[in-house]
């Protein structure tokens, strides 16, 4: 599966290409006039998720506009409450909604048996898109890192505070560990169906890392992750794995010492010098702010040419520091790319 022609998988295994490969997290979504149209037919949010038709479609489109050097498969990181059994739907304009999970009955009717065949289209998604994409794209399968979805979990839907997440974690350890368990699991063993249906990278997304600190960021986010990370190696030992413990401040560098993954992904605030020096065995990936693209103009010129400064010579992955928003200009996006493919 490893092949020469991929600068992306290249990077991720320690080479210093460039210029550096590029794709954006979200690359694929409202932002493209194309995504809409796609996802008014589909239905709802989940039946384009679960469609592989529709969502090989999607995850095409943002490749044939700018030609990334990746290609994420379409999905959502609550594709596994789902496929554990819990109910999820996405309310138009409001987001994702689930039947909250905070008791011993819920925990205990959650089921990994029926995993696989709830969200088997995903690995046929995975296997239709490596047929369909160019061969110097590298294939991104990706999932949420548990601390993440135990709050989409546990809340219902997004949160500001997570605030049932945190009361039940602290008075109840026992019960949040066994959540935190059993997300590992399904986790390991949903990323590693994706590299057997033809991921060649995965990506594991800790967005709300930044809300825990000290002993409760080693718990409940480093030691999820690590485990992942080392589960997956010992049965993918070639597949690399990026991390993203989304804006996690100085924690990125405890997290880095202890989770062997290949890539980390950065955050906007995260200083490229002090990244390189501190987390720098590691390939690093990042961390143009999201709202800058859609700005544009010199500012956003400015800010391209200061991350390329600051990482030429490292294995480096241009990628945004959080998800396309869906207000940014096509053409916006058109002259980053070509920015950094003329360096
Ligand atoms: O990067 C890609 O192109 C792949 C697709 C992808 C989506 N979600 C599609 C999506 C990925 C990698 C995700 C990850 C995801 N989903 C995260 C982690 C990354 C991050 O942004 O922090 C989180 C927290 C979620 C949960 C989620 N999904 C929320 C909170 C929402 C609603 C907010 C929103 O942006 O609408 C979603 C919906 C969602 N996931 C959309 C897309 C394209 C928009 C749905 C629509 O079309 O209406």
């Amino acid at each position: 599966m490893v092949s020469p022609d991929r600068p992306l998988l290249r990077t991720l295994q320690g080479e210093a290409v460039w210029p550096p490969p590029i794709w954006l997290m979200r690359q694929a979504g409202r932002y493209l006039p194309e995504y809409k149209v796609t996802r008014a037919t589909a239905g709802q949010f989940l039946d384009l998720c679960l469609s592989p038709d529709h969502a090989v479609e999607v995850t095409l489109q943002p490749l044939r506009r700018y030609a990334f050097d990746g290609s994420i498969m379409f999905s959502d990181i609550l594709m596994v409450p789902h496929g554990l059994g819990q109910t999820v739907w996405f309310a138009e304009g409001e987001g994702p909604k689930l039947l909250p999970v905070r008791t011993d009955e819920a925990l205990a009717a959650l089921d990994l048996a029926g995993f696989h065949q709830r969200v088997g289209p995903v690995y046929d998604i995975v296997r239709r898109l490596r047929s369909q994409i160019p061969g110097t794209t590298t294939l991104i399968g990706f999932a949420g890192a548990p601390w993440t979805v135990a709050t989409y979990m546990i809340e219902g839907g997004s949160s500001r505070s997570y605030e049932t997440t945190k009361s039940l974690m602290w008075q109840n350890p026992d019960w949040f560990q066994r959540l935190i368990d059993l997300i590992v699991e399904t986790t390991v063993a949903y990323l590693s169906a994706q590299v057997s249906a033809g991921a060649d990278v995965l990506q594991l997304f800790d967005s709300w890392a930044s809300a825990l600190g000290g002993p409760a960021f080693d718990r409940w986010v480093i030691d999820p992750n690590r485990r992942i990370v080392k589960a997956l190696k010992a049965q993918h030992p070639t597949v690399p794995v990026i991390c993203f413990p989304r804006a996690a401040g100085v924690q990125y560098q405890r997290f880095a010492d202890q989770v062997p993954c290949a890539g980390l992904s950065l955050d906007p605030t995260v200083p490229l010098d002090w990244a390189r020096d501190t987390l720098g065995p590691k390939c690093l990936q990042g961390n143009l702010d999201p709202i800058l693209l859609v700005a544009g103009g010199e500012a956003l010129m400015t800010e391209v040419r200061r991350i390329g400064d600051a990482m030429r010579g490292h294995p480096f992955v241009f990628n945004l520091g959080h998800g396309i928003l869906p207000n940014t200009p096509l053409d916006h996006v058109a002259a980053l790319v070509a920015e950094v493919r003329s360096w």
